[in-house]
């Protein structure tokens, strides 16, 4: 299956770069202006649900789903038609309904029974939801920064940049995938006693988290690192058995959820052993607390962090060790940085913020939503984009 894929991805590759008709990376001057958000780069406000940490987790999604069914059903649809272009036959998801339910009561509480939850909740067999819940434990492409103000106020924002090599639609110059994922994004808050533990912008029927603030007390992202020591291999290894390391969304979700200082969240997701490398982006509440984690399977390489004395006021992650150049077809880092520095840290806000998460190719044909976070004020925003042609596939 592996090389099978990954030819797969390489042949429609080379057929986005030959029949898009796009440079790869469509350039623009710095946004101004943007927010609040309107025009043809918003698709959409976020609807708010809430999931209640007291209800046992086969129940915690009932509401979710029952809005989001429809739109969970047709995006594993589409999953099905992608497996099925590349191995046809039906065979992979055959395999899918058979198999994966298999490994369901090897999760870690309570993301197991969350999942038979939500798939008890909507009609979808186990399997395929538990592949949904893999998904993006791989392809997850994104921007995030942590930006601290003049004043020590410390925001966090972040592109979720999904569905890379995901059936491009000639048509439309859109990724099939990174479309069908739209409707199905939610904020979600999570309480205890009727009270807020955290908040996250999430995908409807996935129990991992990629983005989500602890009110007053830290932000936490999540992006991929592309590694030979990633991606599949742990989670291949976790299928046929081999199972000392976390998924990386579940820990994410599990320090939103029970960390409680920005200390303890930074501690947790240096040390915890993975199933593949990632990128954990963190803001704290103070001045000084923020940093990109930068990790391998088993061990934190670097932990690079707010040095004031260095006139270091942000970090920015995409999808590249921050030491080293990004790959040149694919480089949001520098216009990122360009656009964060034209803007300055005495014009930091919400608002620039989104500016910088705007601009082409920060922003682009990946851009699934864009949530903006102000730790002190606890608020988390965000917001369903689009990226209108002239516009760089990724
Ligand atoms: C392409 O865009 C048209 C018009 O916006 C829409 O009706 C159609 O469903 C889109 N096609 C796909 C495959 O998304
Ligand atoms: C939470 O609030 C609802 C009404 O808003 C109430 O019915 C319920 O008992 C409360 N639960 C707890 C644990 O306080
Ligand atoms: C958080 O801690 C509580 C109490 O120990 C535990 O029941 C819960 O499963 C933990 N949550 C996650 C996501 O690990
Ligand atoms: C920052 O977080 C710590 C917990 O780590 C908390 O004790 C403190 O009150 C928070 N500070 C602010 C300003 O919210
Ligand atoms: C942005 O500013 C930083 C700090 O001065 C500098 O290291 C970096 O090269 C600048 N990047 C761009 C793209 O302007
Ligand atoms: C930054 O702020 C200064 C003064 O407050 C203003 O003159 C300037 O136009 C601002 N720049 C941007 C990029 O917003």
């Amino acid at each position: 299956m592996g090389s099978g894929l990954i030819c797969h991805f390489v042949l429609v590759f080379l057929l986005t770069i030959v029949s898009a008709k796009i440079a790869p990376l469509y350039t623009e001057e710095c946004r101004t202006g943007m927010y609040p958000p309107r025009g043809p780069t918003f698709k959409g406000a976020v609807t708010w649900y809430t999931v209640d940490l007291d209800l046992p987790p086969s129940k915690r999604w009932t509401g979710v789903i029952s809005d989001k069914k429809a739109d969970l059903v047709t995006m594993i649809q589409a999953i099905k038609d992608l497996a099925d272009s590349f191995v046809p036959s039906g065979k992979l998801i055959e395999l899918v309904d058979r198999d994966l339910p298999l490994i369901v009561n090897t999760l870690p509480y309570p993301f197991n029974e969350e999942i038979k939850g939500i798939a008890k909740d909507s009609g979808v067999p186990l399997g395929e939801v538990i592949l949904f819940n893999i998904f993006y434990e791989v392809f997850t492409v994104c921007t995030s920064l942590v930006a601290e103000d003049a004043d020590g106020n410390l925001f966090h924002g972040r592109n979720l940049d999904f569905g890379l090599f995901m059936g491009w639609d000639l048509k439309n110059k859109t990724w099939t995938i990174t479309e069908k994922l739209k409707p199905l994004v939610v904020n979600v808050d999570f309480t205890r006693n009727n009270r807020t533990v955290f908040k996250s912008t999430n995908f409807a029927g996935y129990v991992g988290m990629l983005t989500g603030i602890r009110p007053h007390t830290f932000t936490l992202t999540m992006n991929e690192r592309f590694s030979l020591d990633g991606g599949y291999i742990g989670i291949l290894e976790w299928i046929l058995g081999k199972r000392d390391g976390m998924w990386m969304s579940f820990l994410t979700r599990s320090v939103l959820e029970n960390a409680t200082s920005y200390e303890e969240a930074k501690n947790r997701l240096a040390q915890t052993k993975l199933l593949a490398p990632a990128y954990f982006i963190l803001g704290g509440n103070q001045t000084g607390q923020g940093c990109v984690i930068t990790r391998s399977r088993v061990l934190s390489l670097d932990i690079w962090e707010l040095e004031r004395k260095l006139g270091r006021w942000y970090v920015l992650e995409t999808n590249y060790d921050h030491w080293k150049e990004p790959l040149f077809l694919d480089d949001r880092r520098t216009p990122a940085m360009r656009c964060m520095n034209q803007t300055m840290q005495a014009n930091i806000s919400i608002k620039t913020i989104y500016n910088v998460l705007s601009t082409k190719p920060v922003l682009n044909k990946l851009t699934t939503y864009t949530t903006l976070m102000d730790v002190s004020k606890g608020r988390l925003e965000s917001y369903i984009r689009d990226c209108p042609s002239p516009c760089s596939p990724w």
